[in-house]
């Protein structure tokens, strides 16, 4: 990449870091056998793919066999919902989720209501954080599986997982609870106990892993139906040979992850910091969304809505400069459409068109910060001078 680019995008993906790339190179070059198989070449894939597992338990405080490893967040989303609501289909059909969760949950939510079940989107505040007593509210004696968003990938949003937990089994301790950690990984707590979940979505290539690997780790005794059929790989649920390096990858970017958390929180809180306190000084109408408590935002989040001024002509300007942002998610990059999660959060359709989001990474450097703040109200001026009628600027 061209070293005078600033990326900070990460919440789309991080770059492979180089202790990952390492670890799996062995199993593309090598240890290459299908892990399933006896002789030599597959039963080093075969230990490697063992410490692998284990290795991802280790940070879960799980056991091995609840890890199972899948193609990434989208489908660890997918076998979660379906895997539950099919498994537990004879307990009953109702599923809780929330209106601002991942288009991988919430188009497979979509799926599972043409479906014939029956599927809650809960509410979530100004800052978007779900509704908890709408939880409790919409919990009856059909539901079968509860699915919060850990961490919102496009405001930061950090959730209560475990009060959602104890709300859920204080009503019924069979209903499953799951949550899609994809952008909480990097940064906060995964042990399972503590968090109280029976299923957890984890992606590698948002913590400096390989794309198309993920994890979704399974409680023992959650009713569960496989949903990719075949072979008995993954103890029958899920089946195909398996990505050995890329398992290798997923786990080695969690170890890494894991070790540096506390290390990576505090630098990238400190670069985000220094935008949210700066940024709406140098730009009249800069609106920031998501919670304003730094403590319950992910650290390396930022987000926010231009008045005057449309999210993809910005992107396009900065990516003039040199910078690589987002105005939401990456996949609904290229629509024109407001984002989903903020317009959940009340923010208006007109303001909700002018947003960027800003996520920073391990990499990123003050430096880079200070640049990024020359250069973000350059752009955003420039394009309101060009249709100054367009949207007036609220200057507050
Ligand atoms: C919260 C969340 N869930 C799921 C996904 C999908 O993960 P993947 O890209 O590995 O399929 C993403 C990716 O943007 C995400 O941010």
């Amino acid at each position: 990449m061209d070293e005078d680019r600033i990326y900070v995008d990460h919440a789309a993906t991080t770059a492979p870091d180089a202790r990952v790339v390492e670890a799996m190179l062995p199993y593309l070059t090598e240890f290459w056998g299908n892990p399933s198989s006896i002789y030599y070449e597959a039963r080093e894939a075969r230990k490697g793919f063992d410490v692998a597992r284990r290795s991802v338990a280790q940070v879960l405080g799980s056991r091995p066999n609840e890890v199972i490893f899948t193609s990434g967040g989208t489908e660890s989303d997918n076998l979660a919902l379906r895997g539950v609501a099919y498994g537990a289909r004879k307990q009953g059909n109702h599923i809780i989720t929330t209106a601002v969760e991942h288009h991988a949950i919430l188009h497979t939510a979509e799926r599972l209501e043409d479906e014939g079940f029956r599927v809650t989107y809960l509410p979530v505040d100004n800052e978007g954080f779900v509704d908890l007593d709408a939880l409790s509210e919409a919990l009856d004696d059909e539901t079968t599986l509860v699915s919060v968003i850990y961490a919102n990938n496009e405001v930061g949003a950090v959730n209560q997982i475990a009060e959602v937990v104890r709300i859920v089994k204080e009503h019924n301790p069979r209903i499953a609870v799951h949550t899609d950690a994809v952008q909480a990984a990097g940064y906060l707590d995964l042990d399972v106990d503590a968090l109280g979940v029976d299923l957890l979505s984890l992606a590698a290539h948002k913590i400096h892993g390989p794309k198309g690997a993920g994890v979704l780790y399974l409680r023992v005794r959650t009713p569960f139906l496989a949903q990719t059929l075949g072979g008995s790989q993954e103890k029958n649920r899920r089946a195909g040979t398996e990505s050995v390096a890329n398992a290798v990858g997923m786990a080695t970017a969690l170890e890494i992850a894991d070790g540096e958390r506390g290390e990576r929180r505090e630098h990238t809180g400190g670069l985000r910091d220094r935008i949210a306190e700066e940024l709406p000084k140098r730009i009249p109408g800069t609106r920031i969304t998501g919670p304003t408590d730094a403590s319950r935002r992910l650290p390396n989040s930022f987000s926010c809505c231009f008045d005057g001024v449309e999210g993809e002509s910005i992107l396009l300007q900065l990516d003039l400069k040199g910078i690589s942002a987002s105005s939401g998610s990456a996949c609904t990059t290229g629509s024109l459409e407001p984002s989903h999660v903020l317009l959940a959060m009340g923010i208006p359709h007109a303001v909700a068109r002018g947003s960027l989001r800003i996520t920073l990474g391990k990499d990123n450097t003050m430096q880079e910060i200070e640049r990024l703040l020359d250069i973000i109200p350059d752009s955003v001026e420039r394009l309101r001078a060009l249709a100054p009628n367009a949207h007036p600027v609220r200057r507050t």
